[in-house]
């Protein structure tokens, strides 16, 4: 995929597609009268019959061979002008690049002045466009058979025109920037999408190691020896039920900027979740090797901060295990001393995510953080709480919850806070032990965060983002076909593109 844009002479050569937007009601055909009288005179005959008003999601579509930009002019309704935001936007260049796979139209040009209101900017929609156009022409075709009569990938390029020439450099630089975040979308969505029998810890690792060799990032990866030496038993424990050996991988960047505090991001990776012993019924079941997609966040993040070049000193943790019944699987009832010393009833091996997290946050400690953040597929409840619509944010710092709030509600990838009152930790207490790893049956997402409080270093700022709803979508959406969609890529960008240290001083 190609995004880029001109100023609206410069484009001689033919587009397959030409796409303007348009307001409900619009009247004013200037601009597409400027590019070529014959659209204009199209589209000023469809609104006069009443065939097109600009209803959103309303399309008009002419094909003539004569016509100057391309052969076919789509003219896509975008409702009324108060109602076209940021989101509309989206859910509009998502549908609009499925119309042009549809039609076959490999080059698209489109009218960038006609997708402005009042709440979306030219450089607001540059995002968008170059953002979703990425996000929505994604396919995972690797263990798809190749076919010589495989069309051409389309639309291959799209290509914005645009009056306001004055702008060009400027939006230029944002689409470059909007380009290396939506390939790292695509990046996650890539990993994710592999299959268990593939991404397993062991190859989890070798993917972080990649990664940091290409974009010059420390990278450690703490195998089975280091583990049992620095006692993490609550990945170990988890890690019993496979063959496969398990991984603590740390990547670091930036360290010259330590000065400013020091952000850890930790991320689940579960390459697959069987359950355990407390096994998972079979019924999409498959969908559980999306449990490592905390993990792949976190790891195509600290890629993407090394080419954003920010400047901050970040360390991503990524503790990856299988959670699986081979071997000589842990036990319900089990009680495994975790790294930071407290003790765990494990209630139930299906509620492995918090161990493994538990010893990764206690790690933290050692790099002395300012702030950290975490990112799990963590409950079942949070999907059925939330669906694929937002994740669930719960923390320790107002103001750092707000800040990432805030992050997803201009990338469009929302987070709704649940509280994390004292009152919840009566549930997660054991009769035998310190803690249990499971609540009372009740409020999950709440319980399974107030265990993860317990591992956080003292007196540290901390957010966990529960992505279990939002990781993967399991139909296609305007933005994402069936499968991972990379959620949490765009919201730590945006987070940590504007983080201020003043939103993690400590309370
Ligand atoms: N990986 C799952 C959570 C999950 C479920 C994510 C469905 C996405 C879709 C997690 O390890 C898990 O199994 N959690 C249990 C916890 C329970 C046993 C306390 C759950 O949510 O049922
Ligand atoms: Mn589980
Ligand atoms: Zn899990």
């Amino acid at each position: 995929m190609k995004v880029s844009l001109t100023g609206l002479t410069k484009t001689g050569t033919k587009a397959d597609l030409f796409v303007a937007g348009f307001l409900k009601g619009e009247k004013d055909l200037k601009a597409l009268k400027k590019i070529d009288p014959a659209f204009a005179k199209a589209a000023e005959a469809a609104i006069s019959k009443k065939r097109f008003e600009g209803k959103t999601g309303e399309t008009f579509s002419s094909y003539q061979a004569g016509y100057r930009q391309a052969p076919e002019m789509l003219l896509f309704g975008l409702g009324e002008e108060k109602s076209l935001k940021a989101a509309s936007l989206r859910k509009a260049v998502g549908t609009l690049v499925g119309l042009a796979n549809g039609r076959k139209a490999v080059k698209v040009r489109v009218l960038l002045d006609s997708f402005l209101s009042e709440a979306v900017s030219a450089e607001e929609a540059v995002k968008i466009f170059t953002e979703i156009s990425f996000l929505a022409s994604y396919k995972f075709t690797p263990y798809k058979t190749k076919r010589k009569d495989d069309p051409p990938k389309a639309p291959g390029s799209v290509e914005l025109v645009t009056e306001k020439k004055e702008l060009v450099s400027t939006l230029r630089s944002l689409m470059a920037r909007s380009e290396k975040i939506a390939r790292t979308v695509l990046f996650a969505r890539d990993l994710n999408n592999e299959p268990g029998n593939v991404m397993n810890p062991p190859r989890l690792a070798s993917e972080a190691k990649k990664l940091a060799a290409e974009k010059k990032l420390e990278c450690k990866i703490f195998g089975l020896a280091e583990l049992k030496k620095l006692g993490m038993n609550g990945i170990l424990a988890v890690n019993r039920g496979s063959v496969t050996p398990p991984a603590l991988i740390i990547m670091e960047y930036g360290k010259e900027h330590k000065a400013q505090g020091t952000i850890c991001l930790v991320g689940k990776g579960v390459t697959f979740d069987t359950g355990g012993i407390s096994i998972k019924p079979a019924k999409g079941m498959e969908e559980m090797k999306y449990d490592k997609s905390g993990a792949i966040a976190v790891i195509a993040t600290m890629g993407l901060v090394a080419d954003l070049k920010l400047p901050l000193h970040i360390v991503g943790l990524v503790p990856s295990v299988e959670n699986n019944v081979a071997a000589d699987p842990q036990r319900p009832g089990d009680i495994i001393r975790m790294y930071n010393g407290k003790t765990v009833e494990v209630m139930n091996t299906d509620a492995e995510g918090r161990l493994i997290l538990a010893d990764a946050l206690s790690y933290c400690e050692e790099f002395k953080p300012a702030a950290i953040m975490d990112m799990a597929t963590l409950t079942g409840l949070c999907h059925h709480t939330f669906g694929d619509k937002a994740c669930g944010i719960l923390g320790t710092n107002p103001k750092l919850i707000e800040a990432i709030r805030e992050a997803g509600e201009n990338v469009g990838e929302r987070c709704w806070q649940l509280p994390l009152w004292e009152e919840y930790g009566e549930c997660i207490k054991s009769h035998h032990a310190d803690l249990q790893n499971t609540g009372d049956g009740y409020a999950g997402t709440i319980t399974a965060a107030m265990f993860l409080k317990e591992f956080v270093p003292e007196k540290t700022p901390w957010v966990h983002l529960d992505i279990a709803g939002t990781a993967n979508c399991s139909a296609n959406r305007f933005d994402c076909p069936k499968g991972a969609t990379g959620f949490g890529v765009r919201l730590l960008a945006e987070a940590l593109s504007h983080w201020n240290p003043e939103n993690i001083s400590k309370k």
